[in-house]
């Protein structure tokens, strides 16, 4: 079916109390990893992809085989920028073919915030493609990106403003979650979550997803997240799975020896993930 935006998917997911999972990838296993599993499930899925992994695989070549794992499996698949750095950044991906496009401008100032993404929002709708934002910060490490503490939880009302303000399609919220692993257990503020859902009306996203409860993912699936990132838990079983056959056969040369084993685990993450947020078999359930 070729690939599609995130824009109707989402906000099935938000009207249906479900969440899609966006799962970060870096080349064709990972791409291939998370794409097979999201058609065994039949669930729609959103590859996304780090500046870092753009600039490491390139932008037309993550398109091209997120294109071919769209028109084999037939499923709704998203190839998104996630916490996209810059204009330049997104102005390459949308050349490239990327439907869907994060800004993150985050770090700035309120007012500059509201400026980068509004400037990308026009570009981006341009064309058709729906844009994520992010307001107040993840804190953790993530690729090139590093927010040291806890990061600055989101206002409810600024999270109003700044939509209205913006044009934004989804809002990634800062509600206690990190990206990467954490060091010590998470505090998330629920009752700030239900405020920021009541106020506003598009999609919400939930960085940091990995390693956190189950019952964590589920409630703040129920007050009102539609988009569930995960990097971390994946990056973890496919690497592990590699040092395992280096371990058992440490003169294994054969890249296929060694990144079978590593798609086999990454596909048990993704399988589990698909089925805590509640996406599997939804793809017959959607008018596409
Ligand atoms: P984790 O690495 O914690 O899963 O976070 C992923 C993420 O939020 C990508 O934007």
């Amino acid at each position: 079916m070729g690939l599609v935006t995130s824009t109707k998917y989402l906000l099935h997911a938000r009207d249906n109390k479900y969440a899609i999972c966006a799962f970060n990838i870096h080349n064709l296993e990972t791409l291939k990893a998370v794409t097979s599993t999201s058609f065994e499930s039949n669930s729609p899925v959103i590859l996304q992809a780090t500046p870092g992994t753009v600039r490491f695989a390139g932008a037309d070549y993550l398109v091209a085989m997120a294109k071919t794992a769209a028109d084999k499996y037939n499923i709704p698949i998203v190839m998104h920028l996630d916490h996209g750095e810059d204009y330049n950044m997104v102005l390459e991906c949308l050349r490239a073919g990327f439907t869907s496009i994060m800004i993150d401008g985050s770090k700035h100032p309120y007012t500059e915030n509201i400026s980068i993404v509004k400037k990308v929002v026009e570009l981006s709708h341009a064309l058709g493609v729906p844009v994520e934002a992010e307001l107040g910060t993840i804190g953790g490490v993530e690729d090139d990106l590093s927010i040291m503490g806890d990061g600055v939880y989101t206002n409810p009302e600024v999270a109003f403003d700044f939509i209205e303000k913006t044009g934004v399609d989804s809002l990634a919220v800062a509600i206690g979650t990190c990206h990467g692993l954490y060091k010590k257990k998470p505090q998330l503020d629920y009752v700030r979550l239900a405020e920021i859902r009541k106020l506003v009306s598009i999609p919400l996203v939930l960085h940091g997803a990995s390693d956190l409860l189950d019952e964590s993912v589920k409630k703040c699936i129920e007050l009102g997240i539609s988009k569930v990132n995960i990097a971390t838990e994946l990056k973890i079983a496919f690497s592990a799975a590699v040092q395992t056959v280096y371990y058992e056969k440490p003169a294994e040369n054969d890249p296929r020896k060694l990144f079978t084993p590593a798609i086999d685990a990454m596909k048990a993450v993704v399988k589990n993930k698909i089925n805590l947020v509640g996406s599997a078999d939804k793809v017959t359930r959607i008018s596409h």
